[in-house]
């Protein structure tokens, strides 16, 4: 049996605990109690019976995946896994915790790999206890429907490691690119700028977040505009990026705006929340500005 092990329920955890679901994987998902990691598969089982109602997968097909989900608190189980991915929290002190209590039941043959969005892995990996065997494997939001994962090998990766990642990530049916461990990445490094400029120019009454959003869909071509984007991704989240841009670069180009920062102060932190620069309490997303 093949096995994954899922560290963090959130939206990033639910989406590739899905697709290693349907690629076969039997998925331990764990978070930091019970009732949040059966929370993260509930919205897995509300993604895939979408699925079954659209006719892209049989309802039989569903019920399998979802019956490989097996929620859980302690990481032991974990034990059996061949691959166990971190993707809790944007935070290096949540994700060094996890990493010392992972690396204590990880099978000897098996990989640990982190998400995270910018996080170098060379230092993340001075939390492990084998760091040949630590790799960053990056996935987007929203994992089902986005195809890239970068692979990112740390300066004690070993080969057989990458070698590893990018077959997992094609086992799930996305395609690996290698990155370099630089802060943020490839995708993150190019995308933060642009996310951060739309936030300054909003905070500056450029234009509303409507027309901000309008303006890069018509203007650029891009499927969602940058604050409708940044709500997905999660405005917490993005605050933590900035702050590893800035701080690994040591340039000030990065610093949040500041309306980024008010709006994560007020906990408005997106969809997850319910609430961001839109608020989604009602059929339509209405500006909160
Ligand atoms: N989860 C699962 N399915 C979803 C979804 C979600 N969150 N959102 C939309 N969908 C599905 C819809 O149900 C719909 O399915 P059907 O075609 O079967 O009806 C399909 O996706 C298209 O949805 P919509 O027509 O509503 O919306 P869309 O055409 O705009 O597509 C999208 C949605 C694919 C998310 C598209 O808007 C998009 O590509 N947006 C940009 C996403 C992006 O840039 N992601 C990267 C973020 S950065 C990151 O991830 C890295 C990081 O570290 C921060
Ligand atoms: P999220 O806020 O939706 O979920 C984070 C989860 O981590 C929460 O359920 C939280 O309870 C859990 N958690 C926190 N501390 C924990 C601990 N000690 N043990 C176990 N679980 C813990 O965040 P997300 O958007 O899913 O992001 C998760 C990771 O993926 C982050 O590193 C983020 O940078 C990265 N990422 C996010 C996106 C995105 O678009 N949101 C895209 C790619 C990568």
């Amino acid at each position: 049996m093949k096995a994954i092990g899922i560290i963090g329920s959130g939206q990033m955890g639910a989406g590739i605990a899905q697709v290693a679901a349907q690629a076969g994987y039997h998925v331990y998902l764990s978070d930091m109690n019970i009732e949040i990691a059966e929370r993260g598969k509930a919205g897995i089982a509300k993604q895939l019976n979408r699925l079954v109602e659209k006719d892209k997968i049989e309802s039989q097909a569903a019920e399998i995946a979802l019956g490989r989900i097996e929620p859980i608190v302690q990481l032991d189980p974990m034990a059996n896994a061949d691959i166990i991915i971190e993707a809790a929290t944007e935070r290096e002190d949540v994700k060094r915790q996890i990493f010392a209590a992972a690396s204590e039941i990880l099978g000897h043959q098996a990989l640990l790999a982190t998400n995270t969005s910018s996080i170098s892995i060379t230092r993340l990996a001075q939390a492990v206890k084998d760091p040949s065997r630590f790799i960053g494997v990056h996935f987007f939001n929203p994992v089902p429907l986005m195809g890239l994962v970068e692979v990112i090998r740390g300066l004690a990766t070993s080969d057989h490691s990458v070698a590893m990642a990018t077959d997992f990530a094609k086992a799930v049916g996305k395609t690996p690119v290698l990155a370099k461990d630089s802060p943020c990445f490839v995708v993150n490094r190019i995308l933060l700028p642009m996310l951060n400029e739309a936030f300054f120019a909003l905070g500056e009454g450029t234009a509303s977040m409507e027309d901000i959003d309008r303006g890069v869909q018509l203007g650029l071509g891009h499927p969602m505009g940058p604050i409708t984007l940044a709500d997905l991704i999660g405005l917490d989240t993005l605050m933590e990026i900035l702050a590893v841009l800035q701080n690994d670069f040591g340039d000030p180009k990065y610093r949040p705006a500041p309306i980024l920062r008010k709006y994560v102060e007020a906990g408005w932190l997106g969809r997850k929340t319910g609430k961001g620069f839109y608020d989604y309490s009602g059929e339509v997303p209405v500006p909160t500005m």
